[in-house]
Parts: structure tokens; sequence; C-alpha cells
């Protein structure tokens, strides 16, 4: 999707479409007005209620002016860029749906909505193009398009164009903040593709392969250990949960170092299972085929390495991601097995379903270990638990470091992918402990997603800066969540807003 940001008026620009952002204010007022002077029929209005992410089709077609749609936005009351987030995705949506090339937003209103959000116009920016990024994207890379009949190949496949016009006073703020957004939206969505892609497409070292790609388009140093390397490393949990696999564990590293001196050392880890069986203690059939998405923690750091590089964000930040499926076969560990992880404790494996947390351990010992980095956080599609506790829209965080947490929070407010913490208090502890070893790998029946976050703290070896997100719900939501099925590519917008609120 290309991008251009323009002064001229939306309403005498080259487009197929023209996005109108539409305040419930506005419907009482402007609306009409607005819709008659570009020449189109107020009709449109009728059943329009600006609620945020509300559409409606205006044409000008009697006029004979271009561009002929005007795709109405509702944008609630206008007072937060949640709204213009919710209208900007679900444009973009429409219009590919529609067959739409050219999109143009009209952004004559930037200057005063940014008063009213309390925010630059440059952050409004960011947000409307990161936005239509997201709802541009389709997963169609596994359609053949052989069995379909009516295709139209003169039309467009997606949006070509994404156009900000009427910029005004602006041009220069939105120029510079579309162009992050843009960065911003397409790491997103290749975090997706990633997701979405199923077991036989995305091998462990298919997934470092996707790393080294991200390195060449970020420009960052990209490092992946092979067996024998991790062999050599004893990181016993990630074997242990290879044990069963016909394709051997990759171990990546991604090193971005900004120009000048760093603020702040920050190691991103990230659960990089390509698909979970359970192992042994088998899944149920049941939504098991959503168990692709179990690397979805890997996505989300490969590409917010990718997005801070690309922004040239002023923090180093080393990306690290262990990788391996969780099958069942004779070769496969089996439950009640003692294995002794890269740091010498020992872990006693009740369930071979809990083996995220293996192979985390082991992530977490060599980024502490080798990097000492000021600040360390891990994403994994933890728990089921986590999804029980918070459902799909929210992710469950975990910390230490109280003053971390509260900028987690803080992140997920203003990029709208939230976060809300739960306890890692000495009591859960308990729930983990093993007669046979030194810490066991799962917890029983209660507070799942806090036993596994307990059993990750073991291992960080008194890190004083550590938070554990588990986004096992908001990765990919079998409920709710976007109109687009599947991968969300959920945490890179929490982790470039964390990383920016440090630059
Ligand atoms: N990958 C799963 C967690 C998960 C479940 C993610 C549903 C997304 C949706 C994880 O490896 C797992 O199986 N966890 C077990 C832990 C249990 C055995 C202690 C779980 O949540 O049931
Ligand atoms: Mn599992
Ligand atoms: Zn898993």
């Amino acid at each position: 999707m290309r991008l251009t940001v323009t002064a001229k008026e939306g309403g005498s620009i080259k487009a197929d479409a023209l996005v109108l952002f539409i305040s419930t204010k506005d419907l009482k007022k402007e609306a009409g007005k607005l819709l008659k002077s570009l020449g189109a029929d107020e009709g449109a209005l009728k059943d329009f209620k600006a609620s945020a992410g509300e559409l409606a089709m205006a044409y000008r077609a009697a006029s004979g002016k271009s561009p002929l749609r005007l795709l109405l936005a509702g944008i609630g009351d206008g007072l937060k860029l949640e709204e213009f987030r919710k209208a900007a995705e679900a444009a973009a949506c429409k219009a590919v749906d529609f067959k739409i090339g050219i999109l143009a937003l009209d952004c004559s209103g930037a200057a005063q909505w940014a008063k009213q959000l309390k925010c630059k116009s440059d952050e409004l920016a960011a947000v409307l193009a990161g936005a239509a990024q997201y709802g541009a994207y389709r997963f169609d890379r596994l359609k053949s398009g052989k069995l379909d009949k009516k295709k139209d190949e003169s039309k467009p496949k997606g949006i070509s164009e994404l156009v900000f016009a009427g910029c005004g006073t602006q041009l220069g703020a939105i120029e510079n903040g579309a162009n992050a957004g843009m960065i911003v939206g397409s790491c997103q969505n290749a975090a997706r593709d990633l997701v979405n892609l199923p077991g036989n497409h995305l091998s462990a070292e298919d997934l470092a392969d996707a790393a080294r790609e991200a390195g060449k388009r970020g420009g960052f140093e990209v490092t992946v250990f092979d067996k024998k390397k991790i062999t050599e490393l004893k990181m016993g949990g990630l074997l242990a949960v290879n044990k069963g696999s016909e394709q051997p564990p990759t171990f990546t590293i991604m090193d971005y170092k900004p120009e000048g001196k760093a603020k702040k050392t920050i190691a991103l880890v990230g659960k990089g299972v390509t698909f979970d069986s359970g192992g042994i203690s088998l899944k149920p059939a049941q939504g098991m085929e959503e168990m692709k998405s179990d690397m979805a923690g890997a996505a989300c750091v490969i590409e917010a390495v990718e997005a801070a590089a690309r922004l040239a964000l002023p923090v180093r930040v080393i990306g690290f991601v262990p990788s391996t499926d969780n099958m069942p076969s004779g070769s496969a560990q089996k439950p009640g097995d003692v294995i002794t992880t890269m740091s010498g404790i020992t872990v006693e494996v009740g369930n071979t379903d809990a083996e995220g947390r293996l192979i985390l351990a082991d992530a977490l010992t060599y980024a502490k270990q080798e990097y000492n980095p000021d600040v360390m956080i891990d994403l994994a599609t933890l728990t089921g638990a986590c999804i029980v506790a918070l459902g799909y829209p929210v992710a469950g965080l975990f910390s230490n470091d109280e003053a971390l947490a509260d900028r987690l929070f803080k992140s997920g407010q203003t990029s709208g992918e939230k976060v809300w913490q739960l306890p890692l208090w000495d009591e859960y502890a308990e729930l983990i402990k093993s007669d046979v070893a030194d810490v066991h790998n799962t917890g029983g029946r209660g507070a799942g997603s806090i036993t596994a976050a307990k059993f990750l703290e073991k291992f960080i070896d008194g890190h004083k800066h550590w938070a554990h997100v588990d986004i096992a719900g908001p990765a990919f939501p079998t409920k709710g969540g976007s109109k687009v099925s599947g991968a969300t590519g959920f945490g890179v917008r929490l982790l470039v807003e964390l990383m920016q609120s440090w630059s």
C-alpha cells in the first residue's frame, strides 16, 4: 500500500473513494451541508448514527464529480483515538470488499480533531494509517483461485494507494505520523501472516527464516542457532519439547542497535511453538487446529524488533525466539519426565502440554546471562486459563516491577491492545513445588496463568525489571475481535508504544 499525503482537497483528487470521518455532533449540523457541497445526496445520512466504526456510502454520480464514492465513517463523539482507529479500520476493510484501489481520507479536520483528542496531528495520522493497513489485511496467500469462477482480473485485489487529503497546514506532521503508522501497520500484518500460517507451512526453521527476512527489511543482525548449538548450550527445555518432533528446533536472536547511545536495552522473548498438539498429554481434537497460532508471541517479537528498527527508535532491542512444534511420538517426552534446563534448574514435566514455559525458561536464562538487559519482557500464548480469566480481548500481565507494569498498562490503553495485571504473590509458588525435581511444570486446577508466570519467574535469575504478557486470548480470538477472522498481531502496537515511551 503506497502512501500519499497532500494539501489538495479530498473532493477533487484522483481516488476511487473518499472517507469522511463524521462525529455524532457533525451529524446534527455539518454532515448534510458537506454532502451537498460535494454533490452527493443526503439520503445516506438517513440510517447513519455515526457510532465509531459505523459506515455508510454516498455517491456523487448525479453531479458527475470524482471521487465518485463518499464513504462516511462514524467516529462517535470523536474524543478518543480509539474511535478514529475503529473508523479507519472499518473503512479500509470495506474498501477492500468493494475492490477500491485508491482510498483517500479527508483530513481537513485534522487540526481540530487533534485538539479535541489532546494529541498531536502526527499521532492521529499514525493511528489512521496503521488502522487502514490493519483493516485492509486479508490472509489469502494460500488461496490458489483455481475454484473461483467469478474472478474479475481487472479489479484491484487490495488498496494500492492510501491518500491523506486536505492536510493544509498539518501536512508535515501528518506526513511524519502517517509514515510511522504505515510501518507499524505493515509489521503488525506481517505478524498476522506468520500466525495464520498453519503448521505444515511454518516450521521452526521457517520461523527463523522469517526473522532473517525481517532483519533484512529493518537492517538489524539476526543469528539462528541450530539443534547442534542448542544442544551445546544445554537448552534442556527446548530440546525436551522438540523430542517428539520430526523437525529440528531453532533459537533465533535479533539485535537492533540504534545509531548513537541507546537509551535502554530491552530484551523481548517470544514463545515460538509452531504447532501445539499437547504432546503425549494430547489435546482434544475440537479446536486443536487453532494451535497453529502458538507462535504468536514469537511473531510479535520479530515484528516489534522490525518496527523499532524501521522507526529508528533510540533503544536497543534484542529479540529471542525459541521455536519447535510440540508433537507426540515414540521419542516424545513423557509425563513424569524430569529434565534439566539451561539454568541447571530441574523440572518435573507433569503435563507435556505445558510446553511453552519449558522453552521460555531457556530463552529467559540465555537472554539474562548473555545480555543482562535493562528490561526483560516475554510474550506467549501460554495458558487457556488466561482466556478464562480475561476473555479474548485482553492480555494477562505479570511483573516484578510495578513501574514497568504501569508503563505497559498505559501503553495498552493508548495502543488499544489492553493488558490487565494479575498477581505474582508467593502463595502461588507453593502450587508448582515438585517432590522429585526443583519445580513442577503445572500447578493444578486453580490460577493456571499465575502459576505459569510463577514458573517463568524462577528462570529470570533475579532480574529486577521483568514482565510476562500472556496473549493466549487476543492473539487468535475465536470470538469477537475484528471482522476478519484469525490472527490479530496483538502485541506489536503495544510494544511499539512501550518502546516509544522510553524514546
Ligand atoms: N498453547 C497452550 C495455551 C493456549 C490455549 C493458547 C488456548 C491459546 C488458546 C499451552 O501450551 C497449553 O496447552 N497450556 C495448558 C497448560 C496446562 C497443561 C497446565 C492449558 O492452558 O491448558
Ligand atoms: Mn500446550
Ligand atoms: Zn502451547
